[in-house]
């Protein structure tokens, strides 16, 4: 079986690239492989993390660029250096434009710490917090023009206790992250996966 040449691209502390990572070595996520980390924040942890891997770790600074455009092909011309199949968004901060989306629309895949279509953009564990929702979670969704819109993978709920902050909400939602990407990679790689309209069928 071919390998999966995989892209994550982050703007932070890179757990999530870690729970790839991991599952990777560990043979969870079988007949794939991390080929390079882009981050638009230099000096990041994620980098750190790639590095310690032995993982190509860049960083391209966006103001460098005059328009997203520009920005976008330059991180096109990495993925295309290291023959990128799938893209991972774990912890990118930036809305992805049609540059870089469009040549990897279906192979770009987000995790998005609540449960869509509620809550989505910026802080979406301190949103479903102040909004007082009971439950909460987690989402692993394609990539689609829009924020966090395109068709959802893999959700897992979270309850809200009585007596949380939304820190402790965050961190029980960061450890159910932590499984359901590196599951929904699993799937995409063994080509269980298959987007219909707004559904993803799923054929484990
Ligand atoms: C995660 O909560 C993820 O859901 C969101 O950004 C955060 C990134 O955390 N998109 P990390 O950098 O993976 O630790």
């Amino acid at each position: 079986m071919n390998i999966t040449n995989i892209a994550v691209l982050v703007s932070g502390r890179g757990s999530n690239l870690q729970s790839i990572i991991d599952n990777i070595e560990n043979g969870t996520i079988p007949h794939a492989s991390v080929k390079v980390v882009i981050s638009d924040v230099d000096g990041t942890y994620a980098l750190e993390r790639a590095k310690q891997h032995g993982i190509e770790a860049v960083f391209v600074d966006p103001g460098t660029f005059d328009n997203k455009e520009g920005f976008e092909n330059a991180i096109l011309l990495i993925l295309a250096a290291h023959d990128i199949e799938l893209v991972l968004l774990a912890g990118y901060m930036r809305v992805v434009g049609p540059t870089l989306l469009t040549p990897y629309k279906g192979r770009m895949i987000n995790i998005h710490p609540a449960l869509l279509p509620s809550f989505p953009g910026l802080h979406g564990q301190q949103q479903a917090y102040d909004h007082g929702v009971k439950v909460s979670g987690c989402t692993v969704h394609f990539v689609e023009e829009g924020v966090d819109t395109g068709p959802i993978i893999i959700q897992h709920c979270v309850l809200v206790l009585e007596n949380d902050t939304v820190d402790m909400l965050a961190d029980r939602i960061l450890e159910q992250e932590h499984r359901i990407f590196p599951e929904a990679v699993r799937l995409f790689v063994q080509g269980k996966l298959s987007i219909e309209g707004r559904k993803v069928r799923i054929t484990d």
